[in-house]
């Protein structure tokens, strides 16, 4: 169904299709790298289900299968959400599924960061196992702001039901033709060169980060976002987020699991390298931005090196234009 208007309205009709209100259900916790959709209080999700939440283990900071093993037989989940907005690690599909048939539980897989990764063979495909996925278009994927979703095909009615008229109102027909654009350009090749680069230089730019004494949460990078956790240097996600912004380095504060900072504020940063990579920049750019951040968040407060930093960064930006704006 290509009629959601966005990830989280995937996400809410799928739920619709699947559980009734009140339902237990797992998704990973929003302090873990889940999504609002997957189960968190502040959001419908999380009003309208029982959602247990799993999440990562405190000594590799990659998802606990044993752990989210042993929640599903206890709370028997009619449906069980893999998938993440800050989880820079492969996500073990099979393992999911195989839990999920231990309990008797539908599987979900909200593939909105890594749809562009899975197209080209990057990531695993959550396609054999989960019973539905849902995704963003604008991530990865590099489309317009929207959503879609795919899913067995006895469930597709079920579905369709619950986007329209559960959902939504009438489609969005100029959206629906970008979508279409977006996943015509994944099948080329092309495509798979730019999903290439993309993981190449968030792997440099994690590499880098680390050579200059940053801690990263799970240590690296297997896709194309990274989390930086600032605990160590003593700043705050918040205060970084806004630094890098006056230098004209755009992150997002992100919880790092297990700090007890709230979620406005939070101890670390989300790096993500697609725009970056749509503009052209390569590796050598990504060690130049590594030291660019460092320099920022090491001197929090040093409104002179912002400045330095804010020139800098225009003047990299100047050799790389935004593909499509003259
Ligand atoms: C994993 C995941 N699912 C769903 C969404 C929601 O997408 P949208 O902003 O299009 O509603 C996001 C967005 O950040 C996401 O990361």
């Amino acid at each position: 169904n290509v009629q959601p208007h966005s990830g989280a309205q995937a996400n809410m009709a799928a739920y619709y299709a699947l559980l009734n209100y009140g339902d237990t259900a797992m998704g990973m916790s929003s302090a873990h790298g889940g999504h609002l959709t997957h189960g968190d209080k502040v959001s419908s999700s999380g009003k309208s289900y029982n959602f247990i939440r799993y999440g990562v283990s405190r000594e590799t900071e990659r998802i606990d299968y044993q752990k989210l093993e042993r929640l599903a037989l206890k709370h028997k989940p009619k449906l069980i959400v893999a998938g993440a907005s800050a989880y820079p690690r492969i996500i073990d599909f099979e393992r999911f599924r195989h839990i999920a048939d231990l309990v008797g539980a539908r599987l979900m897989v909200d593939m909105a960061h890594i749809a562009g990764m899975v197209a080209v063979g990057l990531h695993p495909t959550p396609v054999p196992y989960a019973d539905v996925i849902t995704s963003t278009t604008h991530k990865t994927l590099r489309g317009p702001r929207s959503g879609f979703i795919l899913c067995r095909k006895e469930l597709a009615s079920a579905i369709d039901a619950a986007v329209f008229p559960q959902m939504q109102g009438g489609p969005f027909m100029h959206v629906i033709a970008a979508k279409a654009v977006t996943f015509y350009e994944a099948t080329q090749p092309n495509f798979a060169d730019y999903q290439r680069a993309t993981l190449d230089n968030a792997l440099v730019l994690a590499n880098e980060l680390q050579q200059l004494g940053m801690h990263l949460v799970s240590g690296g990078t297997d896709n194309h976002l990274l989390l930086v956790d600032l605990r160590e240097i003593g700043v705050t996600g918040k205060k970084s987020e806004e630094a890098l912004g006056r230098a004209g380095i755009v992150v997002n504060r992100d919880i790092i699991p297990f700090s007890p900072r709230p979620s406005l504020v939070t101890s670390g940063i989300r790096l993500g390298t697609p725009a970056v990579t749509s503009r052209g920049f390569g590796t050598e750019e990504m060690k130049h931005i590594a030291s660019l951040v460092v320099k920022v968040i090491t001197n929090i407060s040093d409104l002179d090196i912002q400045e330095q930093v804010s020139q800098e960064v225009s003047q990299l930006c100047s050799r790389f234009p935004v593909p499509g704006i003259d």
